[in-house]
Parts: C-alpha cells; sequence; structure tokens
C-alpha cells in the first residue's frame, strides 16, 4: 500500500512520460498534451473526451465554455476544481475536434488506468459518450444511462461510476443541462457512502528479475548523494502549477 505523496510523485513521472509521448499521430498535431489536473489524491474524479483548442493551448482540461460550466456545476455541489481530479480519454486534441477514433482511445487507455490506479478515486464521473464506452467497456450509450450510479472493478479497483452528460452537450440544449444539473446533485450523497468493497488482490507469484533490472547498491548511493547534494534526478523539469496538482 502506498501513501497519497507516494502515488503523487508517481502520477507525477506518469505525467512526465504522458508530455513526451509520441505513440500516436495525435502528437504531430497537437500543441501540449493535456494530462488532466486537480487533486492527486480527490475521491472525486471526471473524464472527459478530449482536449479542445483552448486545452491544447494552455495545457489544462476543460478550460473553455464546458469547462466554465464543469465548474459552475461543481461550485453549485460546493466543490471546486482543486477538490477533484480531471482528466480525458485522449492527452491530446484532434485537428479540428474531430471525434477520438477507436485506435487513438486504445493507445491513450494506458494514461488513464495509470491515473485512476494512482488518485484512487472513489466515484468517476464519466463525462459522455466516449469515457462511459472506454470505463464501462460497454457500447450503450449515455442517453440511456446516465445518472445510473453503479460499482465498477477498473484495474485493480472496484470504484462508483457515475455517467454524466457530457458539459458541451448540454451547453446548447437546455433541457440536457437541466438533467445534467439534477445528476451533480446526487453526487455529495454518492461521495459520502463508504468506498465499494474491493476485489480481493491476489499475491503475485515471486518473479525472477533479471539482473539489469535490479537497482544496484551503488546506483541507490549515487542517487541519494545527488539528492543530498539537491541535484534534480529527473531531466525534465516539474512544473506543478503546469500540471495542476495540488
Ligand atoms: N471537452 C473535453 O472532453 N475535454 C476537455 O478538456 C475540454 C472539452
Amino acid at each position: 500500500m502506498s501513501t497519497a505523496l507516494e502515488r503523487r510523485e508517481q502520477l507525477k513521472q506518469v505525467f512526465h512520460e504522458a508530455s513526451g509521448c509520441i505513440r500516436c499521430p495525435l502528437s504531430e498535431t497537437r500543441t501540449t498534451v493535456v494530462f488532466g489536473a486537480g487533486n492527486a489524491d480527490a475521491d472525486l474524479m471526471f473524464v472527459g473526451e478530449a482536449p479542445g483548442a483552448n486545452e491544447d493551448r494552455t495545457g489544462l482540461p476543460f478550460v473553455g465554455q464546458a469547462g466554465k460550466l464543469l465548474d459552475q456545476l461543481l461550485g453549485e455541489i460546493g466543490l471546486e476544481r482543486d477538490n477533484v481530479f480531471i482528466a480525458n480519454v485522449l492527452k491530446c486534441r484532434p485537428p479540428g475536434n474531430r471525434d477520438p477514433r477507436p485506435a487513438e482511445i486504445e493507445t491513450c487507455r494506458g494514461y488513464l488506468h495509470r491515473q485512476l490506479e494512482l488518485i484512487q478515486p472513489r466515484v468517476i464521473c464519466t463525462l459522455g459518450n466516449f469515457s462511459t464506452k472506454l470505463l464501462r467497456g460497454d457500447p450503450t450509450g449515455i442517453s440511456r444511462i446516465h445518472g445510473q450510479p453503479e460499482v465498477r472493478v477498473i484495474g485493480p479497483r472496484a470504484v462508483r461510476l457515475f455517467p454524466l452528460y457530457h458539459p458541451a452537450a448540454a451547453l446548447y440544449t437546455r433541457s440536457m443541462l437541466e438533467t445534467l444539473r439534477a445528476d451533480f446533485a446526487r453526487l455529495p450523497e454518492m461521495l459520502a457512502l463508504e468506498p465499494p468493497p474491493q476485489p480481493q488482490l491476489v499475491e503475485p507469484l515471486a518473479e525472477t528479475v533479471p539482473e539489469a533490472a535490479v537497482e544496484q547498491p551503488e546506483d541507490l548511493l549515487e542517487e541519494a548523494a545527488e539528492q543530498a547534494a539537491g541535484v534534480e534526478q529527473d531531466p525534465l523539469v516539474v512544473d506543478d502549477d503546469q500540471l495542476g496538482l495540488f
């Protein structure tokens, strides 16, 4: 069991990795990787679709009109961005805001899964069809299942999954906005529930680790000496403001 601080450090490493990602062609057209932002130990996490133009420019999720609505809805239930973590299915903007493609979702899903594993939210709100279908592993559309919480095992953990309409869709349809608002209003009660029972952990069988993969004592000593001397270990500078981890 790792501490919140250890998980946060690991999340920063995933952030560094994602920041230079060239696993799919979106890396050629993006300006910035939008990793996600918020509280690295949040109980509540939102998963949207993909960055748009504003997000691509700033590197932060949900900073356009849809983001303003998300802020407002959070405010109505007494929460702020700093209380939650906000991420997307895709970390890079699809050109012209087109829909994410299956191959892009597949290539990017490892980042989202590591975020979920490290942040360990109790409740995950999927925003719109793409994140709902991905995290439920089922093609049922959002209009059929929004507002219906369910316990799902995602990776190693059980979470309460709560599908919601995407705020961008609600911007233009009043009835959808009212539905989204009513669904949002149920979040405090959901967050107050006990976390769902976790699946039994199966102890991994002891593996033989190849010699080269084992950190040698000299490496660790060198690392400790560098740390004591204040030498930055990671060649990438961690910018917590950009990352938005609090
Ligand atoms: N829409 C999304 O799904 N994500 C963003 O970050 C912005 C708009």
